[in-house]
């Protein structure tokens, strides 16, 4: 086990002395200096004398291991960043990684900063609508895929004659590739020691994560190689990571906390990680922990309450020891997982909250502050806080009032844009504060509590889904007049999807009518995405102005008052 003296010992005085200049000279950087994400990870670690460490310890669903230190990181990343620039890409040219946990997955995200491309992560389970929207909106000019996901890739690229190459990463032969399409193999290709990293500045853009919004297409949240200083820093503060930890986040980096947390965060300390390619079962994540001997976990809501689930007899199968601290984000988490994770592993999980737009964890439970269960703790050093008033956007000085969370800009990891969006970027900033869009409030002793959404993105299992892109999916079925997307509670998945149908005339609301709209729309969402519920109605609540009032429908699935309705069409 690690030692466990905490990395800071009081967040109170790491708060007051707080300098963004501690990161950057622990990382060695000064303004006006070339950073580059991809190096800061791979050859400053060797540098350091961690070339022989483990960096990666990988799992496959077949149990199968693979191990890579800091050297190989550094090489299998350079390979990859020579191999796409021998592809004539460019630096700033997007690059998506559409692929499973595979080792190449975490070697390309550094290999594609490497050559100076921008990295764009997307979900692997995504259809083929969803990776058409993202690929078409960042005009991407190759795409790092799978054998297994090439026919969704197929299915968008007639439409989008940006994307240049699309490179399998095990391809075997046994069908031909086609048109744009080039195989690459990691154990085949010839090893780069030495490439020339692209000399990116702190404001050189680095990574594009798609987010879902209320109202039209998912955004793309830009970040640039500044970001690292942040993700370096509460990697050490707020996960609490050491030299000899073995680390294990089980986000995808299909999202954020699976690129900063997941990627930057640890190799940037200079930690090893484990990596579990294979879906959830709570009997096979403790036997991970126990195979590596995890130190520090971070993780999500969704996940431990589905272990709690599971029970506690389960856990006493395994040898748990080697674990020190635990961590979660990405939902609410309830104050029963706090109090029972301390229970059965002798150690609480650690509210952490944070966004894509963030880029970096801004509120946190820090390893020697006392956590109050079911708040997600106090903001990061360096960051400024506030609850504003929802129509003044002022801070609100009064303790326990309810108004969204507020955030002072400037720190190194926020994004800096959403892709060709100016305009909705803008609107995230009112009197000099970025609005995050949730609602919370905070306590007498400075702790912030979570209360909810001030938008209609749903949150199920820790992904948001946005009401557009499925109600729009809806609208193309012959039989919809129009639909509404809701969350509803799940015991689990905190929500899942609901849609409220309203049908054009002369169609009946029947089971079938049902079960054909559903397999309609699963050939063109996510698996996350598709409603678990049809409800037909006869028409569906509105404002004056004719704005679906979906927190109407919102409010009932979840036994709440209406809220204002005063604008409510249909009640007139
Ligand atoms: C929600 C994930 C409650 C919140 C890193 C936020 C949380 C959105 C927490 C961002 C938390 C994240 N408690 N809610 N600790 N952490 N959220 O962009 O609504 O995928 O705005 O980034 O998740 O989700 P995103």
């Amino acid at each position: 086990m690690s030692n466990s003296i905490p990395n800071i010992k009081s967040y109170e005085e790491s708060y007051s002395n707080f300098s963004w200049d501690i990161p950057r000279t622990e990382l060695g950087y000064s303004d006006g200096n070339t950073i580059n994400i991809g190096e800061y990870c791979s050859d400053r670690i060797c540098k350091l004398g961690y070339a022989d460490k483990l960096a990666l310890i990988w799992e496959g669903f077949t149990g199968e291991v693979r191990k890579f230190t800091f050297n190989d990181i550094r090489v299998f990343a350079n390979t990859i960043a020579n191999f796409l620039k021998n592809l004539g890409l460019n630096p700033g040219d997007r690059v998506c990684l559409f692929m499973d946990k595979v080792s190449e997955l975490y070697f390309g995200f550094l290999g594609i900063l490497k050559m100076g491309g921008i990295a764009q992560p997307l979900f692997s389970a995504f259809g083929p609508e969803s990776l058409f929207t993202r690929l078409d909106d960042a005009k991407t000019s190759a795409i790092i895929t799978q054998k297994k996901h090439l026919h969704k890739v197929r299915a968008t690229i007639n439409d989008l004659p940006s994307l240049k190459h699309i490179i399998v990463v095990d391809d075997d032969g046994t069908k031909p590739l086609k048109e744009r399409e080039i195989a690459f193999h990691m154990e085949k290709e010839e090893r780069i020691e030495k490439f020339d990293s692209y000399p990116s500045k702190a404001e050189t853009p680095s990574v594009l994560h798609y987010t879902s919004g209320t109202t039209g297409k998912p955004k793309g949240a830009q970040h640039v190689h500044y970001s690292i200083i942040s993700q370096y820093i509460s990697a050490k503060y707020a996960l609490d990571l050491k030299e000899d930890d073995i680390y294990w986040c089980t986000a995808d980096p299909g999202w954020v906390t699976g690129t900063s947390y997941g990627i930057i965060g640890a190799w940037a300390n200079g930690v090893t990680q484990c990596v579990l390619d294979a879906g959830f079962k709570a009997e096979n994540w403790y036997k991970f922990i126990e195979k590596h001997k995890v130190t520090v976990w971070y993780s999500a809501p969704t996940a431990i309450r589905a272990i709690m689930k599971e029970g506690n007899e389960i856990v006493k199968k395994f040898n748990l020891s080697s674990l020190r601290h635990l961590a979660s984000v990405g939902e609410p988490l309830n104050a029963e997982a706090v109090i029972w994770s301390k229970e059965v592993f002798g150690l609480p999980f650690h509210d952490t909250y944070w966004q894509t737009e963030t880029g970096s964890i801004v509120v946190s439970n820090y390893p020697e502050m006392k956590i109050k269960p079911g708040s997600m703790g106090k903001p990061f050093p360096g960051i400024t806080a506030a609850i504003v008033d929802l129509k003044t956007f002022l801070p609100i000085e009064k303790k326990g009032i309810v108004g969204m969370i507020a955030l002072k800009p400037g720190w190194p990891a926020m994004f800096r844009t959403y892709w060709n969006n100016e305009e909705t970027y803008n609107n995230k900033f009112k009197n000099g504060w970025y609005l995050s869009g949730d609602r919370a409030s905070i306590d007498e002793d400075g702790y912030y509590w979570f209360v909810g959404r001030d938008d209609d993105v749903i949150n199920t299992a820790g992904h948001l889904v946005g009401p557009f892109e499925i109600e729009s999916a809806l609208l193309e079925h012959p039989a919809v007049a129009e639909s509404a997307i809701v969350g509803k509670p799940d015991p689990v998945n905190m929500e899942v999807v609901k849609a409220f149908i309203a049908l054009k005339p002369g169609n009946d609301p029947t089971k079938m009518l049902e079960l054909e709209i559903m397999n309609f729309i699963r050939k063109k969402l996510s698996a996350l995405a598709m409603p678990q519920e049809i409800e037909f109605v006869d028409s569906l609540p509105k404002t004056r102005s004719g704005k679906i009032m979906r927190r109407v429908l919102r409010a009932k699935e979840w036994g709440e008052e209406n809220g204002d309705i005063s604008t409510l069409e249909n009640d007139m």
